[in-house]
């Protein structure tokens, strides 16, 4: 269970609210997350007043209709060969660099500042984490099947906000009403509570609608990362908002899930925080996270 407490302490006259869990893990290294993202709005406001409101409504309305149980099953398939490119993780960072995530309302700056500012943001206040730093900084990498080596897939079929497919879609998921219809919806085996899952049956047997998230996990683990599960956990689930930020599908979790779990609402608030602009030297860092590469990754993966 996760309580609020006050820790004045932290940041001088201004209190700040720190979230503790109840075995003493504090979930904020001490840090302080802006308010604002680059636009100077809130956060994740989807229900704001934006200029980029209509279009990632627009793109919610078509990720919701077209993710379904057999299209997931179809993608994992084909993509878990890893037969479309060999690279090295920084080539991929590289790569990344030429495109652009539409679903996202915070984020206009090239990914690979997303991506080390992240990581950074997390090296700062946990520097004895380095599995983590170099989480932060891989964490999108799947972002590029929206380029062109990769079969250029749509939009709605790599980003924004990952759900279960196989049982009911939760009502904590954005723009929930668009789910009416995707065919699943409809479907008596995949529209209960359970579906085709069982009580605590574990994240890793539960089907996730097709994205980045889970294609960066399977390359990772396909390619023999010696990451820890925790690490795993978090790119496989890191845009999963209604399990980290609304509590829901928790009856489908294990132990080690609920564990892993308290690692990604840690990593969370750094995704969030790196939106805003804080400008990275890339040159400078980019030694320190070659060596962490070198250290959890092969030389050259298969994508
Ligand atoms: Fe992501
Ligand atoms: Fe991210």
């Amino acid at each position: 269970m996760t309580i609020l407490i006050d820790q004045p302490e932290l940041v001088g006259e201004e209190e700040k609210k720190v979230l503790v869990e109840e075995n003493g893990l504090v979930l904020d290294g001490g840090f302080l997350a802006p308010e604002t993202n680059s636009f100077g709005q809130t956060f994740r406001a989807y229900d704001a007043e934006s200029q980029r409101q209509a279009g990632v409504e627009n793109f919610y309305r078509i990720n919701h209709i077209s993710q379904t149980y057999d299209f997931v099953q179809r993608m994992r398939e084909d993509y878990g060969k890893l037969d479309k490119v060999e690279m090295s993780i920084w080539d991929c960072c590289e790569l990344l660099n030429d495109v652009v995530d539409e679903s996202d309302p915070d984020l206009d700056e090239p990914q690979i500042e997303h991506l080390l500012q992240t990581a950074e943001a997390i090296r700062k206040d946990y520097p004895n984490e380095d599995w983590l730093h170099l989480t932060g900084l891989i964490h999108d990498l799947g972002k590029v099947l929206l380029h062109p080596s990769f079969g250029e897939l749509r939009q709605w079929a790599v980003v924004g906000d990952t759900y279960p497919l196989g049982c009911a879609f939760d009502e904590s998921i954005v723009h929930h009403k668009y789910f009416k219809e995707n065919p699943d919806y409809h479907n008596p085996a995949y529209n209960t509570k359970y579906g085709v899952y069982s009580e605590g049956c574990g994240l890793n047997n539960v089907l996730m609608s097709w994205g980045h998230d889970d294609y960066m996990y399977l390359v990772a683990k396909e390619n023999g990362t010696t990451l820890p599960s925790a690490s795993l956990f978090i790119i496989r689930y890191h845009s999963f908002y209604s399990l980290h930020k609304s509590g829901s599908y928790k009856h489908l979790m294990n132990e080690e899930d609920a564990e892993n779990l308290k690692w990604l609402q840690i990593f969370n608030k750094y995704d969030l925080y790196s939106k805003s602009k804080v400008r990275i030297d890339v040159e400078k860092v980019k030694p320190y996270y070659l060596a962490l590469i070198e250290k959890y990754f092969p030389a050259k993966l298969r994508w």
